[in-house]
């Protein structure tokens, strides 16, 4: 049907501005030591899922169609023109950002497999590996300040701060059974979510500001980027519980990282031990010892797999994704007779909104 053909449309016009991506990317690191250059281009080779940029790229062509429709009601719309370069850059950025946290990560989880390879502590060591992430890391800061906006460099700095707290807020839980559950929550919201949800908003404050003129902004362009903002943090929950869900159900072959219980082995109690905790109290004082004890992570493993912790893991990540859709649902539709005016696009296709002209 015509929803149907539409949503094919729209995924193809991401995949194409995804497309040449990783080559990009691995464009922008121009240091002439081969290793450094060699490592921070290790993760960039399509192993990953562009799970983000895909969600971003995705918001920007959604925020922009709404934009331009509010605007232009009757004027077509050119899809392939429709998502901004500066867009697209935070695309780049946020992927560089989630790479270099991985490599960060895996040396304070002492992980050797990443994305189905050796990672790149394993490979390299851990002290090329957090020099990599750090340069990994600075790039994207160059590439951040180019686009001249200082909301949005306010707006991704913001994520850097709240990946530091998240990771941090990890090695701790509450005594109180429940805080556990808020602390969890503001854990998940740091560490996974706000990026997604920043982007999202920085992609809406690049559409509604003229080139980074620091215009202020009116009411219906400022609810569009808090709308932005909600809608990538709901999805950026619902991606962590499902991650967390994941170490429980799927094998490391399969998630290309440690699973089958890694987060139990590295003392983190997430959703599924938290709900299962409510059936099974015994479970309490493992999550307060960090699963320490001999026989403590296969106990607790059984304790999740008989209890409904999965199930309602599930069900309140689903309940995210909702809250997702009810956002995206204040959007001006992408419909087919907006789509018959839509042009194949090509990565070179890829320009100015009309709106953000200069
Ligand atoms: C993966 O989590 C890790 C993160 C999402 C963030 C890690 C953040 C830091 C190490 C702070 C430093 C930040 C920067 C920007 C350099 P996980 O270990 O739960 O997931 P995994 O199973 O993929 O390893
Ligand atoms: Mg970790
Ligand atoms: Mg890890």
């Amino acid at each position: 049907n015509a929803e149907t053909s539409s949503l094919k449309q729209s995924s193809e016009y991401v995949n194409n501005d995804l497309k040449n991506m990783h080559k990009e990317i691995n464009s922008l690191f121009t240091t002439s030591k081969p290793e450094l250059k060699e490592i921070s281009e290790y993760y960039f080779d399509g192993s990953g899922k562009s799970i983000r940029p895909l969600i971003i790229c995705s918001m920007a062509r959604a925020l922009n169609v709404h934009h331009h429709l509010s605007l232009n009601p009757n004027e077509p719309i050119e899809y392939n023109k429709v998502l901004l370069d500066s867009q697209k850059k935070i695309a780049l950025i946020a992927e560089m950002i989630h790479v270099a946290s991985l490599i960060h990560d895996d040396i304070v989880d002492a992980s050797n497999l990443r994305r189905g390879k050796p990672s790149v502590n394993s490979k390299w060591g851990s002290h090329k590996a957090v020099l990599a992430g750090d340069y990994i890391l600075a790039i994207s800061s160059k590439c951040l300040a180019q686009l001249g906006n200082t909301r949005v460099v306010e707006t991704l700095s913001t994520v850097l701060e709240d990946l530091v707290k998240g990771e941090l807020m990890q090695f701790g839980t509450k005594e109180n059974e429940n805080e556990r559950f808020e602390h969890y929550s503001v854990k998940t919201y740091r560490k996974t979510a706000s990026l997604i949800a920043n982007s999202c908003k920085a992609v809406a404050i690049l559409l509604v500001e003229k080139n980074g003129e620091s215009t202020k902004l009116s009411a219906k362009n400022e609810e569009l980027v808090q709308q932005a903002f909600e809608c990538g943090k709901n999805i950026g929950i619902a991606f962590q519980l499902i991650d967390d869900v994941l170490d429980f159900t799927s094998h490391s072959d399969k998630l290309g990282k440690p699973g089958a219980g890694a987060d139990l082995r590295l003392g983190l109690a997430t959703a599924p031990v938290l709900f299962a905790a409510s059936k099974y109290p015994e479970l309490n004082a493992m999550i307060m010892r960090r699963f320490a004890n001999d026989g403590d992570v296969l106990k607790a493993f059984n304790f999740v797999i008989k209890s409904d912790g999965i199930k309602e893991t599930r069900f309140l990540a689903k309940k995210y994704c909702e809250n997702a859709c009810t956002i995206l649902n204040k959007l001006k539709p992408t419909t087919s007779s907006n789509n018959a005016n839509a042009a194949q696009a090509t990565p070179s296709d890829v320009r100015r909104y009309p709106h953000d002209a200069p």
